[in-house]
């Protein structure tokens, strides 16, 4: 009988060495006569620890990490194929504090199964959430999804079930599913982790999708900076289609069902889902305006469904242990859980899903550590580049989206980059500026002018110029681009950039303070 290893091939990992560990490992193992199998799985998520192995034992797994390749030799000498002791032996993974503290639904499989294997994943629990749904039917399919309280989590948090809702009710000949796998969210992962971890549970999830709203085709679009993920999609797709889980009549239900990827180039603005749609159908991603819905008019015309990665991918788990385990999850009408991913300066990054109403104190101090420097943090931006900074005194705020909203901040992708004490508010807030003219598509003019104008307002602040003029105009400017632009993009930027005058004024005036003294 030979060993088993399981070792991520996730993207984070691949970046810390894992291959090489992987290599080091088969060599290791040949020299000293032991057949060893490695599965590469994705990771868990513990990304201070990767690359993190673990050693499947009559006991259960025992961890290692983070391992580089030259301590592979002692690996052995420690007989850590047994479990034993050795400096870089973490136990048994689900005991770390990191993950024992978290409630994994949706990231119940990743870094545990092997993503290019069908068998591995229905020996896991999976496609119990498409054979519900197959038993419900498609209508009673979306009033559990409508019950679970899932609310989209590629950032506007709109409820999925009332979404599903509009399209199945929609007549029309051909309608479409449309997985947006964009991820542009800074410090944002969560999507990415699904594909390479657990990518079956997205393909079920989008089928479920496609059979209750009565779509036969489904799209998913990614990035093209996502090399890693889009192989382990294309894994994933071709084992479903040979168990019979993509193609026609699937499981002999009359269901017909066909998912293709889609690589679009990387600008943010195609992630915004009219812009996305643009750049299916092979144009320039430009936002269009709204209505129509894509519900009832979206790719090609057709109406379409389209949901983030882990709208999709929450959804299977709500079939197969019914809308009441999920619903009962959360706060107020933040229901279930959320992948929240902690980056930026912090000292334990990673994926925590957790059910809604942990607070940001807890996240950042707490599970986070606090920062990798060692400073003390000073703002956090939720929700990606279109966030809001949030200073310490906001750390009580739980992550729900109605409570980060009556602090004029969003949660959107569950993103949450750390800043200690020696970060430039005002820089920050030329960065959000500038960050919309560079991705801006140009359509509307509070934002293709206004971002312009608000990166030179903002270098005039910077250099200390009429400060108090230029921090009128500013808040004029955002007003605008608030109230006029077409899209969140330029609609949002305003938050970053009013959050950090609003709590960090002393770094807006600290030029002209400069030059006065
Ligand atoms: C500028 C911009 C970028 C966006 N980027 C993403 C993205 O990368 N991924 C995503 O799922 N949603 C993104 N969204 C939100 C989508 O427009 C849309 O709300 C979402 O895909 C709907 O899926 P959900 O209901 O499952 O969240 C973006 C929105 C805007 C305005
Ligand atoms: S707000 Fe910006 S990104 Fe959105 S439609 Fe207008 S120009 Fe395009």
């Amino acid at each position: 009988m030979s060993a088993r290893i399981f070792l991520p091939r996730d993207a984070g990992a691949l970046a810390l060495g894992a291959d090489a560990v992987a290599a080091a490992l088969a060599r290791e193992a040949q020299a000293r006569g032991i057949a060893l199998e490695i599965v590469r799985t994705g990771s868990r998520g513990l990304y201070w620890l990767e690359p993190m192995l673990e050693v499947a034992t009559p006991s259960g797994r025992i961890a290692y990490g983070p391992i580089a390749a030259d301590e592979v030799a002692s690996l052995f000498a420690a007989e850590f194929l047994a479990g034993a002791a050795h400096p870089k032996r973490l136990g048994r993974p689900e005991e770390i504090p990191y993950l024992k503290r978290q409630t994994r639904l949706t990231f119940a499989r990743t870094g545990i199964v092997d993503p290019a294997s069908a068998e591995d994943y229905a020996a896991h629990g999976g496609w119990l959430g498409l054979a519900r749904a197959f038993a419900l039917g498609p209508a009673a399919t979306i009033e559990e999804v409508v019950a679970s309280g899932l609310r989209g989590r590629g950032g506007a948090g709109f409820p999925t079930g009332i979404k599903w809702r509009t399209a199945a009710g929609a007549k029309a000949a051909r309608k479409y599913i449309v997985c947006n796998a964009d991820e542009g969210d800074s410090g944002t992962f969560a999507d990415r982790m699904i594909m390479e971890g657990d990518p079956f549970v997205l393909i079920e999830g989008m089928l479920i999708a496609g059979y209750a709203v009565g779509a036969s085709k489904a799209y998913l679009y990614t990035r093209s900076e996502y090399p890693h993920a889009i192989a382990a999609m294309e894994r994933a797709l071709a084992a479903a289609k040979r168990g019979g889980f993509l193609g026609d009549n699937i499981q002999g239900t009359g269901f017909s069902f066909d998912l293709e990827v889609r690589v679009g180039a990387g600008a943010y603005v195609c992630g915004e889902e009219t812009a996305l749609l643009d750049s299916l159908e092979g144009k320039r991603g430009m936002v269009r305006a709204k209505p129509p819905l894509p519900a009832l008019e979206g790719l090609f015309g057709q109406p379409t469904v389209i949901n983030n990665v882990i709208s999709l991918a929450s959804v299977p788990i709500i079939l197969a242990e019914g809308a009441k385990a999920y619903q009962e999850l959360g706060i107020g009408r933040s229901r279930g859980t959320m992948p929240i991913q902690l980056a930026g300066n912090i000292r334990y990054p990673g994926l925590f899903e957790a059910a809604f109403g942990v607070t940001l104190g807890e996240l950042v101090e707490e599970i986070g550590g606090g920062t990798a420097s060692g400073r003390p943090a000073r703002a956090v931006q939720v929700g990606g580049p279109l966030g809001a900074y949030f200073p310490r005194a906001l750390f009580d705020t739980p992550f729900d989206y109605e409570a980060f909203a009556a602090r004029d901040g969003l949660i959107g992708h569950g993103g949450v980059v750390v800043f200690d004490d020696s970060v430039d508010m005002a820089a920050q807030a030329r960065f959000a500026m500038e960050f919309c003219a560079i991705e801006s598509c140009g359509k509307c003019t509070p934002c293709r002018l206004g971002s312009t104008r608000g990166v030179e307002v903002m270098d005039r602040i910077r250099a200390g110029r009429d400060v108090e003029k230029n921090l009128a105009l500013i808040a004029d400017l955002c007003e605008t681009m608030k109230f006029g632009s077409l899209c969140a993009l330029g609609g949002f930027t305003p938050y970053p950039v009013m959050s950090a005058l609003t709590h960090f004024r002393d770094d807006f005036t600290r030029a002209a303070a400069h030059a006065a003294a």
